[in-house]
């Protein structure tokens, strides 16, 4: 298949773009800038999501478009950066979609990312892809986002829009980013520790966006996370008891405030308990479905 992807040099898209070379796609990727690292067999067009349009050149004979690109959300957040978390992805969708209408022929199925901030913070309620939007800027962003996504569905394309939780990898991501706090035995649970995790390890996370690209059964909403979400207290105990290190040193949520601002309370406060029914329903077949052996997959190898 002829597949085009954006954010393909970021934590997912390398994965997935590896991945689907290997599986025989013929892969087009639209990145910022040409860089050092590029894969050297994939072919890349020139696309800034906040700047200009995606050339045409590039998206003509495009069967899929897998659509990951956008300002990083983990970060402290100011006007200047929520701007550009709202242009890179609201914008920046609007404008591949708006390319693609131009075609002669559309690809088949547009898959886009979203997140499960979608859903804000919501305690113990067991979130599915039915669930009402949620409040803050993270549910207004994926909001918008997935409107913009949606717009591919006048041309007649299956949007599938994906729901990501937080997705657990070696090299980047957030688990790497924990990791070293950890293996100094200087990690602890977040705040109180009651909040729920919703997580899917990189490798499921790839395996069902390219079951997506083929799999009719998804469309719309899916919630990409593995149906064992847990709280932090229990993410805590099972990433340290993995390494093997004491967990005692809390991270104080006035502490992750005064440090990350709102992002804090948006991202490592939210108790967000989603379950992947779509991916479920869909024969979905998840390699990870407990955080334990995904940790030690992730952690041993
Ligand atoms: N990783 C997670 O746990 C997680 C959770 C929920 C949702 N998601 C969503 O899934 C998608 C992929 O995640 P990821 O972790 O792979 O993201 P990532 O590592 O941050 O990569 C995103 C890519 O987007 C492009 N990009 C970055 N800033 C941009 C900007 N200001 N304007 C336009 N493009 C920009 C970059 O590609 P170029 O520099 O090559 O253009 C980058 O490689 C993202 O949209 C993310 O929000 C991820």
């Amino acid at each position: 298949m002829r597949i085009v992807v954006t954010g393909a040099t970021g934590f997912i898209g390398q994965s997935l773009v590896g991945r689907l070379a290997a599986e025989g796609h013929q892969v087009h990727i639209l990145i910022r800038k040409p860089r050092a690292g590029l894969p050297p067999q994939i072919p890349y067009s020139i696309w800034d999501a906040q700047q200009n349009d995606p050339p045409a050149a590039a998206l003509e004979g495009a069967e899929a478009v897998i659509h990951l690109a956008g300002e990083p959300i983990a970060q402290r957040w100011n006007e200047a950066v929520k701007r550009s978390i709202r242009t890179s992805r609201v914008g920046g969708t609007q404008r591949l979609i708006s390319a693609l209408s131009q075609l002669g022929t559309y690809p088949r199925v547009f898959i886009a990312g979203s997140a499960i901030g979608y859903y804000g913070s919501r305690g113990d309620e067991i979130l599915t892809e039915t669930s009402a939007l949620g409040q803050g800027f993270l549910a207004e962003i994926c909001e918008e986002w997935e409107s913009a996504a949606n717009l591919g569905l006048a041309l007649n394309m299956r949007v599938v829009r994906l729901r990501t939780g937080m997705v657990l990898g070696k090299e980047d991501g957030a688990l790497a980013r924990m990791l070293p706090a950890f293996r100094a035995g200087a990690g602890g649970r977040i705040g109180s520790g009651e909040q729920w995790m919703s997580w899917i390890h990189l490798h499921d996370m790839v395996s069902m966006i390219i079951a997506a690209l083929t799999n009719e059964k998804f469309t719309g909403a899916v919630n990409a996370v593995a149906p064992g979400p847990v709280r932090n207290l229990e993410f805590t105990h099972a990433l340290a008891g993995e390494l093997r290190r004491p967990a005692i040193f809390p991270a104080p949520m006035f502490l992750l405030r005064l440090l990350f601002g709102e992002m804090a309370e948006a991202v490592l406060e939210a108790s967000q308990r989603v379950m992947p029914v779509v991916a479920e329903k869909s024969g979905f077949d998840f390699r990870y479905t407990e955080l334990g052996p995904a940790l030690r997959d992730l952690l041993r190898s």
